[in-house]
């Protein structure tokens, strides 16, 4: 692609839109042109200098608009998404990027057919401890892959309004909406073959709080014997976030909330940074400790400025971005990141995870990519 600047437009300005639009207007060569909001646009219009456009629609076929960011409510991502790719524009979804297999596989039928980009929020490839992870097992440093468990849980209390993420047609719930952890454990593993999930709202019934389940408890069985476990939710009042990655030499601990890298192995333990600096790593974990909501599940105005932390992961997912549109070759690991087909793995998992909570049984995650067959 031979362009020198880059115009974006981004539907749905709230917390994470807006902060996304702050960061790409900051890069080199690119330039937010236009937003979309119902609710919150014309103030971010107004700090940015761009346009408020009155739709969605609007903002796509602009001929100035190069790529759409999309962040508006999760269940609301399908549409901008496909207005985008009828009019040529390449796209950067938040996640979860959809609630259903389904969807997915439209949005990515509609993305491929145009041979456009169409890249996942999945933030956690760009933290710094997320790359050395990957990269000490791809050197072997712990063997092969056994198990994984990840946390991502804590207590909620009841709020004053309830917001779109508490409510489980428009965020999902925690599994969709925390997709995050999920997503890296089969970018480790592989996709999952069969699934159960235990769990369901035990503790926050009532006018104050969403209709989520506040407790998830999940098993996942892939090929050669080799597991998974995840715990999301707000029912826990002892809060956890990490994933534990188990393998025949070694293990390595993912410490998102006392935060820290740790490669244990016979030989001794080696740490390394979460975030960019040491100063980040100790802001989240400062975060955590002072019981501050954690920036990814924050309340979110358009105003309201993410942690430093998050501010560095989204800041990285931005420039990745950006250098995309400007032509730059992705790397062999994240083009299933820029194809919507990863995001969409996730997804097909978190479906079967669902169906084997109301059927009360395993699920083979077959049962939902067979159900239709995938387009692409
Ligand atoms: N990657 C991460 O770590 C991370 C963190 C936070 C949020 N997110 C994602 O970003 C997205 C936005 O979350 P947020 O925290 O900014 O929520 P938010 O509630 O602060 O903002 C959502 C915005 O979308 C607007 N909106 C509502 N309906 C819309 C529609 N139909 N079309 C366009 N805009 C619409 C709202 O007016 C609001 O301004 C979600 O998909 C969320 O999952 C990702």
């Amino acid at each position: 692609m031979e362009m020198d600047t880059i115009n974006y437009g981004v539907v749905g300005t709230g917390y994470f839109g807006a902060g996304l639009a702050r960061l790409l207007n900051k890069l080199e060569g690119a330039r937010v042109v236009a937003v979309y909001d119902p609710a919150h646009a014309e103030p971010v219009a107004r700090e940015l200098n761009c346009t408020a456009e009155p739709s969605i629609e609007a903002l796509c076929s602009r001929p100035d608009v190069h790529a759409v960011v999309v962040a508006s409510p999760n269940g609301y991502h399908k549409e901008p998404v496909l207005i985008a790719a009828e009019h040529g524009k390449h796209v950067f979804c938040e996640k979860p990027i959809a609630l259903s297999y389904e969807d997915c596989n439209e949005m990515i039928r509609q993305t491929k057919e145009k041979g456009l980009i169409f890249m996942a929020g999945h933030v956690m490839n760009f933290m710094n401890g997320v790359r050395t992870a990957k990269r000490l097992i791809n050197e072997g440093r712990i063997g092969e892959l056994l198990f994984c468990h990840a946390q991502r849980n804590g207590w909620e209390e009841a709020q004053e309004e309830v917001s779109w993420k508490k409510q489980r047609t428009i965020s999902g719930g925690h599994l969709y909406h925390h997709i995050h952890e999920l997503d890296f454990i089969q970018f480790l593993m592989g996709p999952a073959e069969r699934v159960s999930m235990s769990g369901g709202n035990v503790a926050h019934q009532g006018e104050q709080y969403g209709d989520e389940d506040d407790m998830l408890l999940i098993t996942l069985e892939f090929p050669n014997n080799r597991f998974a476990t995840l715990q999301y939710g707000s029912a826990f009042r002892w809060a956890d976030h990490f994933v534990k990655i188990q393998g025949t030499k070694g293990a390595i601990l993912i410490d998102l909330q006392d935060v820290k890298v740790v490669l244990k192995t016979p030989e001794g333990e080696e740490r390394f940074l979460l975030h960019r600096s040491q100063e980040e790593d100790d802001d989240r974990t400062r975060i955590y400790k002072g019981l501050e909501m954690d920036g990814a599940i924050m309340y979110g105005k358009p105003s309201a400025t993410p942690p430093l932390w998050l501010h560095g992961i989204m800041s990285e997912e931005m420039a990745y971005f950006h250098s995309i549109m400007q032509g730059a070759e992705a790397e062999e690991e994240f083009r299933p990141l820029l194809d919507g087909t990863a995001a969409r793995a996730a997804i097909a998992t978190a479906d079967a995870l669902t169906l084997s909570l109301r059927q009360n049984r395993k699920v083979s995650v077959c049962e939902i990519t067979s159900r239709q067959a995938a387009y692409v």
